[in-house]
């Protein structure tokens, strides 16, 4: 079995403590240590210490030099669209102009025209979209990525985009979990009658959900729960059906409007309750008590235009976990850059570096469910790990826009290198 010990780090950020979200003050304790060393076992972190000793462990691993640089657990984005067709450029534009984002979907603009491209291209066409996208987004240092179905909308076109997910993972050494979006918006041709749109969400339980899980295609269920796409009822119908089914459920919620999206999510003890920029005050106290991950996407807000931001401090202050994520899609996010996320995180969500640091690895591995194996740099966890053109952690968020990372390993791997 391969063995490895980094060594000469300036900083190791470890995120060290229990396999499960930080939530509230934890949040604050990214686990920073200065002169440490990092055993890598095979697939799994050995130890964690001073060079010397470990060198006497484990006499026949192989060294990497850090090169007094900084070693981070590899980041966890927990929330991406990138199975897609073609870019959206034109929108921006449009928002500009003063058209809304739910204006442009009423007028068949936004998800709907992703979803005509989509079902338009071939898996292998879209797998060959894919591919360089997902590489992208690992090179600026996830080792695990989210990637979630939703623009196809039709049994077909759904299977078809979470076979691409699979497909990706067998060609890539990132970690994929995927999610089924079935739910991402009620299809145009389901729109006129209005009651048609209760077909879709028989449709949805009824037969691409048993499809999909039949399959194995998917790990989590998700339902874009937002005035004007689907209610609270029709999202509690939904993702109870595919716990029912076998997935973990996540949501996106109290994105543009309050309407009780992350009271929901808590409710039904949602793994995570992604968005929230809308959320209520009821809402947070919600999420504080509850153990659904509260993920925010603060470069949506931003690529949107909107003035207001999740209100990370409040979720925090309240004890909830807060997660980050890049939301990396062709309508509200089109960035690979998840440490430009980071540097929202601290400029306009008012986060700490070790908090946006913390919520883009354990807490982006909460999100996922996966805490347990993944997210730290601590014995027994999954030996991934990213190491970055920095001697010191808070550089990450402050070269906004730059592309530190120098490298990742998954599970001991190489896995992306500059
Ligand atoms: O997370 N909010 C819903 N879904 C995506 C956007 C999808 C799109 O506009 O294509 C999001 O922002
Ligand atoms: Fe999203």
């Amino acid at each position: 079995m391969t063995r490895l010990l980094f060594v000469n780090a300036a900083q190791v950020v470890t995120c060290a403590g229990p396999g499960r979200g930080r939530r509230g003050a934890e949040m604050a304790d990214a686990g920073l240590l200065t002169g440490a060393a990092v055993a890598v076992d095979g697939e799994s972190i050995a130890a964690v210490g001073n060079g010397d000793s470990l060198r006497r462990q484990f006499p026949d691993a192989a060294e990497i030099d850090c090169g007094g640089r900084l070693l981070t657990p590899g980041l966890v984005d927990s929330h991406t669209h990138a199975i897609f067709g073609r870019a959206r450029y034109e929108e921006q534009e449009m928002r500009a102009a003063g058209i809304g984002y739910m204006e442009i979907a009423r007028r068949g603009g936004g998800i709907h025209s992703s979803v005509a491209d989509l079902r338009s291209r071939s898996e292998d066409e879209l797998f060959d979209l894919a591919l360089p996208r997902v590489r992208k987004l690992a090179s600026y240092g996830s080792t695990t990525i989210e990637v979630k179905s939703g623009y196809g909308l039709s049994l077909e076109d759904e299977l078809k985009s979470l076979r691409v997910i699979a497909r990706l993972q067998k060609a890539l050494p990132v970690r994929l979990v995927p999610t089924w979006l079935g739910a991402h918006e009620i299809p145009l041709e389901y729109r006129e009658p209005t009651a048609r749109r209760r077909e879709y969400v028989r449709y949805l339980v009824d037969e691409m959900l048993p499809a999909v899980a039949n399959e194995k295609l998917a790990s989590f269920a998700d339902v874009f729960c937002e005035p004007g796409v689907f209610t609270t009822a029709e999202t509690r119908e939904i993702l109870d059906a595919s716990r029912g089914a076998g997935l973990a459920i996540k949501l996106h919620a109290d994105e543009l409007e309050p309407h009780g999206g992350a009271e929901l999510a808590a409710d039904l003890g949602a793994t995570s309750a992604d968005h929230l920029g809308a959320i209520s005050t009821r809402g947070i106290a919600a999420l504080a008590q509850s153990t659904t991950v509260a993920t925010l996407l603060p470069g949506t807000m931003l690529f949107l235009g909107r003035s207001s931001q999740a209100p990370a401090r409040a979720l925090i202050d309240a004890g909830a976990a807060v997660a980050l994520a890049t939301d990396f899609n062709p309508g509200t996010s089109p960035t690979f850059n998840f440490p430009l996320i980071l540097t929202l995180g601290v400029s306009q969500l008012r986060m700490s570096a070790a908090e946006a640091l913390v919520a883009a690895t354990v807490n982006g591995a909460a999100a996922l469910g996966v805490a347990k194996s993944t997210g730290q740099i601590a014995p027994g966890y999954s030996a991934d790990v990213a190491l970055w053109d920095a001697d010191d952690f808070r550089e990450i968020p402050y070269w906004y826009g730059d592309r530190r990372c120098m490298g990742t390993w998954r599970q001991g791997k190489p896995c992306h290198a500059l």
